[in-house]
């Protein structure tokens, strides 16, 4: 994928992570006036929307389409999307430079697996965080953990790594948070400001 950075020493014996599961999450981003016509496209497949969240520090809406059925969550498959008509956010800048597209890959990971271990084992093998563990817990136990891989364009795409889980009602978290979503923008920004610095 267009400037994903690749860890430089996965192949070290000691270094093996294997709670990667599946593909949680695609979220793309575009430009504000064509969220209707995005839904559209994706509904023909089947999706709905599941989740929206407005962040309030990084002022966006925050799409989770959803089609399917799995034991796990209500959903088999997720696709997002992240608009916002704030012409300075990093959404819009990355629409500017790249165009309309993918902006992350959210890859999903065992809940049995000590997520803070996940993180400290993929930095040891060479994976450059741009945030530490973000978590959030519901009202019910149900918890989210990511963490972000830092993208190697300015504003440009990059890599999630997704935790859901369950809370007292058995249920795994099938959502997203707003403060999350803004400490990730900070992080993000903050990346991809030092990135342009260094051109
Ligand atoms: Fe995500």
């Amino acid at each position: 994928m267009l400037g994903t950075p690749l860890p430089e020493n996965l192949d070290s014996p000691s270094g093996e992570v294997t709670s990667v599961r599946h593909i949680d999450h695609v979220t793309y981003v575009a430009a504000a006036e064509n969220e209707r016509a995005f839904c559209e496209t994706w509904g023909k497949l089947g999706f709905s929307e599941h989740v929206r969240v407005h962040t309030e520090r990084h002022p966006a809406a925050h799409i989770a389409l959803v089609s399917g059925m799995s034991p796990e969550y209500p959903w088999a498959t997720m696709t997002g999307l992240s608009v916002t008509s704030e012409e300075e956010s990093a959404i819009n800048e990355y629409v500017r430079r790249y165009g309309e597209g993918i902006q992350h890959v959210a890859y999903n990971i065992d809940p049995r697996a000590d997520m803070e271990e996940v993180y400290g084992q993929m930095k040891a093998g060479g994976w450059n965080f741009m945030t530490e563990v973000l978590t959030y817990q519901d009202g019910n136990g149900a918890r989210l953990r990511q963490m972000f891989v830092a993208p190697t364009l300015p504003y440009g795409p990059f890599v999630e790594f997704i935790q859901r889980l369950e809370g007292d009602d058995g249920k795994a978290f099938d959502g997203f948070d707003i403060d999350n979503i803004d400490g990730l923008y900070d992080e993000y920004i903050s990346y991809s400001r030092h990135l342009d610095a260094k051109k």
